[in-house]
């Protein structure tokens, strides 16, 4: 009986610690959030409160046992001498006066006493520790799982407003890492142009660019700080009784810290400083997404001391996540490289946190329907983890005039004009002339020159549609034809960008196999797939033949993504095209016998790559390096093996001749690459 009432109790807990897990690893480790913070929040307070109830059922391995996120592995792991703590949170009046109460009862003082806080606003972006040793900056490090994070210092001596120096012998300072929303929106501007990514909100952005081994590329994504604690040790000098006089502190010693902080004498004055913020913080130039909600006495927080998980005297409160009204000005329909129509609704400009949005996701035709949303309606649009906001809901229906039309499913593409169609068991609509409709052709085009696909640099959504309205191309073989003379007629290119736009073509004729095989965008196969293919079929006629059944034997390769790669073969078209790419000399086979021979020549070898390389970028290099079982680190220590030193290399430089490590020109550099390549091939 006690079995079977708690086994239900143990899957739903089993089922909520995965769920937490994978999207703490999504957001954490790949800045690549899958769910609102709220739906976040959401599922892990039913962990919380059925672990309360069944507290025989808590687990060392839960969540709620542990701080946040699992490191990357690229980055030296450091333990931090003080654990990073997380914060509970409160999202009403309610928990607010209700996390006063505990304190109240935890150090059993009288329910009318009046608390002194601090209230500071919760910057929406990536937590730190630095280490200061003998006035200087010894250590920089993520908040990891809490105990251990990664060591970035080499990273955050590039932002600016953290200092390399200060004057005090030891502090440990807490604090926020975030990028400002001008520096957010010219960033994915670039990496649109670049056909790149794009980043889903500050928050990753500035995870993203922290967790570069380049820190060159860190220095250019102007990152900023705010910091909000220091550590520091009992004897030293300086005597800091309350968390205003730390703040102030840590701004005497060249700290940033967040001006809007203010001191409160209760727990109302801090719901007034909640309300008061909860607009205000939207023309603020960076994200918030909350209060922080601080005891100020630190004899205080010291007796009230730490839960598991977070401490007692601190809490975080939330702003409801921000959703804004405005009219559904239109459906707009694109058609996807597969033939899949996509809906988007076109609103009318509205701002919403901290961005005006124009646009907005409406998911598919299903959604549309669920929705009931009709061009003209007032919608409730809301911004949550991703690029795109969503359109959540539609408002006053009641005023919706009687003759406004439901929304219809196009029964013809509206590109090309061919009929539409629905697969079995698939929710999308598919324009029929997968051949020539010119949409198709254009993303197709878009996906090929794409950073996962060939990667040709400098041909962007923008060229290759002037290129297929002109005419100009049409497959992706036309773009290996293409001329001086047809580059030019296009429009704001020079003798400089075209000559640059026919290198990259033409040097992209050397990428893998696994990357054409990747940009020939046979459905459900992307890069991963790709790998996974090529490990048993490493050349395109293998592939070709290769049945339904071989295919779905491939570890990670069902029946779906097998049926795709037959029927891409089974097109005389797609036969056409293997055949011109061929003739073109690109590659269709995985040179296997190389690439396994390459392995282990430098294995165990450690490099940090500095300064420019005039042969080859930074990536490339480390890719190089890596495929020789080599590895490549931020920052130069005692482990380090070589540094290789380009053009205008840096402090990197200095260290190395200061520590007696190897330092490579970039000729010695090629030169083992080469050595390195010929012994492999012996
Ligand atoms: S205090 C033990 N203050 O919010 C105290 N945190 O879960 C811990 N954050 O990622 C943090 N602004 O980095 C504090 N003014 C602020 C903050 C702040 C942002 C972040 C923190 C952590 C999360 C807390």
């Amino acid at each position: 009986m006690t079995k079977n009432l708690f086994s239900g109790v143990e899957d739903d807990i089993k089922s909520l610690k995965e769920q937490l897990s994978y999207h703490n690893e999504q957001y954490y480790t790949h800045d690549n959030p899958q769910i609102s913070d709220a739906e976040y929040d959401a599922l892990f307070r039913k962990l919380l409160e059925l672990e309360k109830a069944f507290p025989q059922l808590v687990t060392a391995d839960s969540p709620t046992q542990k701080v946040g996120a699992k490191t990357l592995k690229e980055f030296k792991q450091v333990a931090h001498k003080n654990r990073l703590y997380s914060l509970d949170n409160a999202t009403s009046d309610g928990a607010l006066l209700s996390f006063e109460n505990k304190i109240k009862r935890f150090l059993k003082l009288p329910e009318d006493i009046q608390i002194e806080y601090v209230c500071e606003l919760k910057i929406d972006g990536i937590a730190i520790a630095l280490t200061y040793e003998n006035k200087k900056l010894i250590q920089g490090a993520t908040r990891g799982d809490g105990k251990t994070g990664e060591d970035i210092t080499e990273n955050l001596k590039t932002v600016k407003s953290i200092p390399n120096e200060v004057d005090i012998d030891f502090i440990e300072t807490r604090g926020e890492i975030f990028m400002p929303y001008s520096v957010f929106e010219k960033l994915n501007q670039e990496r649109q142009t670049a056909n790149q990514p794009l980043f889903a909100n500050p928050r990753n952005a500035a995870g993203g660019s922290l967790r570069q081994l380049d820190s060159d590329i860190t220095r250019k994504r102007s990152l900023e700080a705010f910091i909000y604690t220091g550590i520091i040790p009992e004897n030293s000098p300086l005597k800091i009784n309350t968390h205003q006089q730390m703040l102030q502190t840590l701004k005497e010693l060249g700290f940033n810290t967040n001006p809007n902080h203010r001191k409160v004498n209760n727990i109302q004055e801090v719901i007034t400083y909640c309300n008061e913020w909860e607009t205000k913080r939207h023309s603020l130039p960076y994200a918030t997404d909350g209060v922080v909600v601080k005891v100020n006495d630190l004899k205080m927080q010291k007796d009230l001391g730490f839960t598991s998980h977070s401490p007692r005297w601190a809490i975080a409160y939330k702003y409801p996540e921000e959703t804004a009204e405005t009219t559904l000005l239109d459906i707009e329909i694109n058609v996807s490289r597969t033939g899949a129509l996509n809906p988007t609704a076109v609103l009318e400009p509205v701002r919403l946190a901290g961005s005006t949005v124009s646009r907005a996701s409406l998911h598919n035709f299903d959604e549309i329907e669920r929705l009931d949303v009709r061009i003209g309606d007032r919608v409730l649009v809301k911004k949550a983890a991703e690029i795109i906001p969503k359109v959540i809901k539609v408002v006053d229906t009641d005023k919706r005039p009687a003759d406004r039309e439901k929304f219809i499913i196009p029964d013809t593409c509206p590109f090309c004009g061919s009929n539409t169609f629905k697969k079995d068991g698939e929710v999308a609509f598919y324009c029929s002339n997968s051949e020539s409709c010119i949409n198709q052709i254009k993303e197709r085009l878009y996906y090929w020159v794409s950073k996962d696909a060939m990667d040709i640099d400098g041909v962007g959504v923008s060229l290759i549609e002037q290129m297929v309205e002109k005419k100009l191309i049409e497959s992706p073989v036309d773009l290996y034809r293409l001329t001086y003379e047809d580059i030019a007629t296009l429009d704001r290119t020079g003798d400089k960008s075209i000559k640059n736009i026919l290198n990259a073509i033409e040097k992209s004729k050397s990428q893998p196999f696994s990357r054409v095989l990747t940009s020939l965008g046979i459905p459900y196969v992307g890069k991963e797939t790709a790998l996974l293919i090529i490990d048993s079929f490493n050349d395109i006629e293998s592939l070709k033949n290769a049945s339904i059944e071989e295919l779905s034997s491939i570890d990670g390769i069902g029946e779906k993504i097998a049926q795709s790669v037959k029927l891409f073969f089974t097109s005389q078209k797609n036969i056409e095209l293997i055949n011109k790419l061929s003739e073109l000399g690109i590659h269709l086979k995985e040179n296997r016998q190389t690439e396994s021979s390459y392995t282990k020549i430098l294995n165990g070898k450690t490099f940090v790559l500095t300064g420019t390389l005039s042969s080859m970028g930074r990536t490339d290099a480390a890719e190089k390096i890596k495929a020789l079982g080599g590895k490549v680190t931020s920052s130069v220590s005692k482990n380090t093996d070589f540094v290789v030193a380009g053009d205008k290399a840096g402090s990197k430089l200095s260290k190395a001749q200061d520590l007696g490590i190897k330092v490579l020109s970039e000729n010695e550099f090629v030169k083992l690459l080469q050595d390195a390549i010929e012994q492999g091939e012996q």
